[in-house]
Formats: structure tokens, sequence, C-alpha cells
């Protein structure tokens, strides 16, 4: 059931980099929207798992196996597509199905990210040239001269302004998730190993702060 939420925000990340690039303002708003309802419908449905003691878990801990969330290729796909690009992780992605290939796949492309930076360059922003060149392999790093041009935005552009909200909403829901899935992990096994090989709760707290949009946190101070 996880997997069919993470395909569909899959689909949504590719539908909102389309809207980006073709500047339509809308589109990526009624798309982060929906992006923002299905993070709240998964941590939402955490709770459920959240009913079950750690003896129940156990109980068919065995029969899962290697099989975990670290191996779901969609998830990894996801991260990526977001600017999110660990290349470190891909190796636990089984090599089956065309599982790792399309996430190594998935690592080289532009992420949302670099399509939102052609986005503001298409609404009169002032994109340094060195993130508008940005090798795609690489992860998402915070400029400090666009958060100039976003601050700018803020005052000056109002409709841009529920697009930057709406994704910082987004970027503080994967981290809901992110939280919430660690707590479960934490309350179900506590320190044990992952089933995917992990060093469980320890490894997981690693992408636990980490925004998606620095640029757009980095500046709030300043409003
Ligand atoms: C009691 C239930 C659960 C336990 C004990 C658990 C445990 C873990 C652990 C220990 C990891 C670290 C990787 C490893 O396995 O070594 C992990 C990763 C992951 N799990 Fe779960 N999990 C549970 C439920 C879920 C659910 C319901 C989802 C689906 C939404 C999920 C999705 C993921 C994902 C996507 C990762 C990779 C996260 C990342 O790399 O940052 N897990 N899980």
């Amino acid at each position: 059931m996880f997997e069919l939420w993470f395909k569909l925000l899959l689909h949504e990340t590719e539908k909102v980099g389309r809207d980006f690039v073709g500047n339509d303002l809308y589109a990526a708003v009624a798309t982060w929207k929906r992006m923002r309802t299905i993070l709240k419908t998964l941590v939402g449905q955490i709770d459920i798992l959240e009913t079950m003691t750690p003896m129940s878990f156990s109980s068919f801990r065995d029969r899962l196996d290697t099989a975990s969330g670290f191996q779901s290729f969609q998830f990894r796909e996801v991260e990526f597509a977001l600017g999110y690009k660990r290349p470190q992780v891909t190796g636990a992605v089984p090599d089956r199905e065309g599982q790792r290939a399309a996430v190594e796949r998935r690592l080289l492309e532009p992420s949302v990210v670099d399509h939102f930076y052609r986005f503001l360059s298409q609404r009169g922003l002032q994109v340094p040239a060195e993130l508008l060149a940005k090798d795609a392999a690489l992860p998402t790093q915070a400029s400090e001269p666009l958060q100039e041009e976003l601050l700018r935005a803020y005052q000056d552009q109002p409709e841009l302004v529920i697009l930057f909200e709406l994704m910082t909403d987004f970027d503080e829901g994967l981290q809901e998730w992110r939280y919430r899935h660690i707590k479960l992990v934490e309350r179900t096994i506590g320190a044990k190993k992952g089933t995917g090989g992990s060093l469980g709760v320890e490894f997981l707290k690693q992408s636990l702060w980490k925004p998606l949009f620095p640029d757009l946190w980095a500046i709030r101070h300043r409003m």
C-alpha cells in the first residue's frame, strides 16, 4: 500500500518538473498540493502500525527476511527526483527487474530543484549561472545569492509566495514522515539493526533534519 503512494509521489514529482519547465505556476501549485496531501496520508497511516507491540512485530519479522524500505527503489527515486541525491544508498536497491538501473538513471537526471531554478529564472529572478549549469547528479546545495533573490520575490511577487510556502509545507511533511517512521522503528525494534542491513535508527537519523529546499528555510528569519 505504501509503495503505491511512493509511486504516485514519483509520478507527481515528474509532473511538477514539467510544470516548472513550462513556466506554469498554477499547475505547479496544484501539483504541490497533491504531493503534500499524499505525504499527510502516508504519515496518518503510521498510526495503524503503531498499534503493534514489539512482540507482535517480531512474530513476523523473520519472515520479512531482508525485505526493508531501504530497498524501496521508488522511495529512492522520489528522494533523487527531489534533489536529495545520495549515491551511496543505491547499492541497497535489489538488482532485479530493472530497479537498480531505474534508481541509477534517476540519479543522473535533473531534479525538481534544477527545474525550479529554470522556473525562477523565467519569472525574472537572477538565478546564479552555476546553479543553472549545475551537474544534475549532485545533490541540492544552499546558495546565498539565490536566497537574496527569493527574499526579494517574497516582497515583490505574491503569486510566487503561495508556491514557496507550499514547497516549504511539503518539505516539512517529508521530515514529519521521517520522524514518525523513526519513532515507529524505535518503538518496534529499538536499537536492533534493520532488515535491510543498515544500523537502523542511527542510519535513519542522518536524514532527519535535512531539508529538500535549504534556500527556502534559510531566509525565514529575514522576512
Ligand atoms: C514496524 C514497522 C517498520 C520497521 C521496524 C521499519 C524499519 C526500518 C529500518 C530499520 C530502516 C533502515 C534501513 C534498514 O532496513 O536497514 C527502514 C528504512 C525505510 N523504511 Fe521502514 N520500517 C517499518 C515500517 C515502514 C513503513 C510502513 C514504510 C512505508 C512507508 C517504511 C519505509 C521505509 C523506507 C522508505 C526506508 C528507507 C528510508 C531511508 O533510506 O531514509 N518503513 N525501515
